[in-house]
């Protein structure tokens, strides 16, 4: 039997799609840009994503160019990407960031009709739907990750459009995985009990600060050190994981380890109280859907979908990285900031930036990704603080957008 037939079988039956077992999204999405995506290739991608799936578009080979975004939620808004930027990338990343839905539908259209693989990016989106079918069965391939909703700290999925492609798939991720190590095993399979311990026992703040002042956090702030004289040399060997595991493996160590039977029994587990999970979080996103700082893409997509299971609620707030420190006071820790947005952070050595880079830095300067698990918690907090809403600034009258077109190759 394959490896981790069991928890992809139980993921098909939920999505209607097969899936593969990997042991972490990260690894997933690599697996899918290597079977779509020649290498030289170019990716259209949200600059509002973590700094990990930058380094996996890199290690891929292929050069990541940074999209318009919406500044209600982050996501590509495919009408404000240029026609000329559409005419010149071979594959589209999507990130449905948080949760909410991508415009998925218009972007898997736009793909077929440029004939380009759409890939998602579902590791925020596990209980999504767009008009009743689930975020990860649009596009060619989708990344789903069990470190999110369900806390599992391992395990993701590559769910794939093409059954056919399962086995070579399965193959691929066979070559890449390191050999499973008790040690490591039992301490992926003891962390998710540690962390709802530090829950339940009110130590989440004195625990972040102790880790916080030991450096044990390996991002000294929201993104990654970048170390790009060394991140130019993983170029002349991409593809390729191993020059840029350093990157890679941020906040996820064995994120191509061969777990053993102690883990993958322990997130078959924790598969099995997903649903339970989903309706909390629907729960949650209700309530915090009412509050003053909701994004109001959150009311607009519960009126055409009702509410969604999502992984953050995004809420926008004034003053944001003031308030992220004292929210630690309240035992509250908010992860998933993904600012500065991607081509401010990494520069155009490493990926083409978006022809307007207004609404990402403001909608990455602005959130606060929600978890909808402590809204009680968080709303009663929130209104502590006296948080204030923060508005964008109105968009500026249509301003031309420069063409960032490569030179079409000679002879075409
Ligand atoms: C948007 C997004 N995609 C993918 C990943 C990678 O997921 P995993 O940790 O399972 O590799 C993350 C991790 O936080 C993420 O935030």
């Amino acid at each position: 039997m394959p490896y981790g037939s069991r928890l992809a079988a139980t993921m098909t039956r939920r999505l209607g799609r097969e899936c593969v077992y990997t042991p972490s999204a990260r690894l997933a999405l690599y697996l899918a840009l290597r079977r779509w995506c020649r290498p030289g290739g170019r990716v259209l991608m949200s600059p509002v994503n973590d700094d990990v799936i930058l380094f996996v578009v890199l290690a891929a080979g292929l050069r990541p160019v940074q999209a318009l975004v919406s500044p209600w939620d982050g996501n590509i808004d495919p009408a404000a990407v240029p026609e000329s930027t559409w005419r010149g990338v071979d594959a589209v990343l999507t990130t449905s960031l948080y949760g909410m839905p991508d415009r998925i539908v218009e972007l898997r259209d736009r793909c077929e009709q440029l004939g380009i693989p759409l890939i998602e990016d579902a590791a925020h989106a596990i209980g999504t739907h767009v008009d009743g079918q689930p975020i990860g069965t649009f596009g060619k391939a989708a990344a789903f990750s069990l470190s999110k909703h369900v806390a599992g700290m391992a395990g993701g999925f590559l769910a794939v459009e093409d059954a056919r492609a399962r086995r070579e798939l399965e193959l691929l991720r066979d070559d890449l995985l390191t050999p499973a190590r008790l040690t490591a095993d039992l301490s992926t399979a003891l962390r998710p009990l540690a962390r709802s311990t530090v829950r339940a026992l009110h130590l989440v703040r004195p625990t972040w600060r102790t880790m916080q002042r030991l450096g044990l956090l390996e991002r000294d702030d929201f993104r990654m050190s970048l170390h790009a004289p060394r991140l130019s040399l993983c170029a002349h060997e991409a593809p390729s994981l191993l020059p840029y595991d350093p990157w890679i493996r941020v906040d996820l160590h064995d994120y191509r380890a061969r777990h053993g039977r102690l883990v993958r029994a322990g997130l078959n587990l924790r598969m099995n109280m997903l649903d339970e999970n989903l309706s909390r979080r629907r729960e949650g996103v209700t309530l915090l859907s009412g509050t003053p700082w909701a994004s109001p893409a959150l009311n607009d997509r519960a009126a055409h979908h009702g509410p969604l299971p999502l992984f953050r609620v995004p809420l926008l707030v004034d003053d944001r990285d003031a308030l992220v420190e004292r929210l630690v006071t309240h035992g509250i820790v908010s992860g998933y900031i993904y600012d500065p947005p991607l081509d401010d952070y990494a520069g155009p050595e490493f990926t083409d930036p978006s022809p307007d880079p207004t609404a990402a830095r403001w909608f990455a300067s602005h959130v606060l990704p929600a978890d909808p698990l402590l809204a009680r918690k968080l709303t009663k907090a929130l209104t502590k603080e006296r948080t204030k809403t923060a508005h964008p600034p109105a968009p500026s009258p249509a301003k031309p957008i420069p063409d960032t077109t490569p030179p079409a190759p000679l002879g075409q």
